[in-house]
Parts: C-alpha cells; sequence; structure tokens
C-alpha cells in the first residue's frame, strides 16, 4: 500500500471481529518487519508480551480499564520498554565491534557518555525505554496496516498490574498495549478528529 494511503488509512480500531485469528506467521512476520525501526544506538530496548489466550486477553482486560478491544481482537500486545537497554550486557554492543562499526576505545566512550551524560538518572533511563519502544510501537502499528491488520494503541491500563501479571521487573516499563486483529466491518468509527497543521505546532528557527 502506499505509504500516504496507509498513514490516512491507519486508525485506532476500537472494534476487531471477534470471530477472526491472527495467523500466528503473519503476528511474526508483522513483529519481524517492526524491528526495522529506529532506536538510539540501535539498542532495541525492546520487548513484548503477546497476549492470545482468551484467559490471557481476559485478565489483560481486567487490567486495562475494561476496555473491550482487550476482549474482541485475537492479539494484544504489551510493548515492554527496558530502561538499562543501552548497558554493555546488550549484544548489540558486540555486533558493532565484530562489524568494525565500533573498536573497543570508542565502545568505552559511547558507554561512559550513556551512563554519565545520557542516562544518568531514572527519568533519562525511563525516556530512553519510552522513547525508543514508542517507536517500536508506531512502526508495528503501521506495518499491521500494511498488511490489512488494524491495530489499538492504549495506555488506559494500570502498570503496576501489568507488571505484576507478567512479572516484569522494575528496570523495565510497560510503555502501551496494542490490540491487534481484523477490524469488525459491522461497525463504524466516528469520523477522524482534526488534526492540528503545520502552522499551528511549529516554530521556525
Ligand atoms: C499512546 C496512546 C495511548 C492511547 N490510549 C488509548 C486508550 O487507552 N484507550 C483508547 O480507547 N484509545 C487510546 N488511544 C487511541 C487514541 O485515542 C487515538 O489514537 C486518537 O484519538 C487518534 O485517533 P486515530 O488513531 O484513529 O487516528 C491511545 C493512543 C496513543 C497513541
Amino acid at each position: 500500500m502506499e505509504f500516504e494511503k496507509l498513514l490516512k488509512e491507519r486508525r485506532s480500531a476500537t472494534f476487531f471481529d471477534k470471530n477472526k485469528e491472527l495467523a500466528d506467521n503473519l503476528i511474526k512476520e508483522i513483529i519481524d518487519l517492526s524491528t526495522l525501526a529506529p532506536s538510539a544506538f540501535n539498542t532495541q530496548p525492546w520487548e513484548l508480551i503477546i497476549v492470545k489466550s482468551s484467559e490471557a486477553r481476559k485478565e489483560l482486560y481486567e487490567k486495562a480499564c475494561n476496555q473491550p478491544k482487550v476482549l474482541e481482537a485475537p492479539v494484544t500486545i504489551a510493548i515492554v520498554g527496558k530502561k538499562n537497554g543501552y548497558k554493555r550486557e546488550n549484544p548489540i554492543w558486540d555486533e558493532k565491534i565484530k562489524n568494525k562499526t565500533l573498536n573497543s576505545e570508542s565502545l568505552q566512550a559511547y558507554m561512559d557518555m550513556c551512563e554519565n551524560k545520557l542516562y544518568n538518572s531514572d527519568v533519562k533511563k525511563n525516556a530512553y525505554a519510552v522513547r525508543n519502544a514508542s517507536l517500536f510501537a508506531m512502526t508495528l502499528m503501521f506495518v499491521a496496516k500494511s498488511k490489512g491488520v488494524s491495530t489499538h494503541p492504549m495506555i488506559g491500563f494500570s502498570e503496576e498490574a501489568v507488571k505484576e501479571l507478567y512479572s516484569i521487573s522494575e528496570d523495565k516499563v510497560v510503555v502501551m498495549l496494542i490490540s491487534m486483529g481484523y477490524f469488525n466491518e459491522e461497525k463504524k468509527l466516528f469520523p477522524r478528529e482534526k488534526r492540528f497543521s503545520f502552522d499551528k505546532i511549529s516554530k521556525v528557527y
């Protein structure tokens, strides 16, 4: 699908067809393509929890303000951001050394910059995790749309409850939930709301 058309047609789907499953290989394909999303130093600080079974959907629905799409969509994905994803343990650093895009001296310099400047507080680590994982999330919504699959992003959920449900550690943040499936063609969405234009949102220096 041409990108501009895709952009204009993507909506937060709200109504999913309960009777239409999403094939596992399609879910996997959408996720694999979404990994092409950009991230700081290509550290890819995200993890996904894929909620598929009806029992698991019911549990998540209760933590997500009882939003019906979590029950109706065949899949809801919790996008988790890793606050410590930039650290040396991330195998992407070894990859850079192996590919000679980085030498061990510059690696040390990057590590120092990350620890002492870029991510030297919990607020900054949190921002790092949320910024990067949000780009993954947006990419996933576009990729899904390009495959004829609808999505709905949500931050209407209890992060504490979702973390407890999936034993997510303190160094991670549940960035958003995305329900994914086929739109229920018997329903109609409200018309798309107005967007603020260039003049309203831009300052030019
Ligand atoms: C980060 C984020 C969180 C959102 N959380 C919710 C939510 O919890 N429940 C909901 O019904 N919609 C949620 N939405 C959907 C927005 O309301 C929707 O994207 C917006 O109204 C624009 O509509 P559109 O996506 O159809 O263009 C969320 C969207 C984003 C990007």
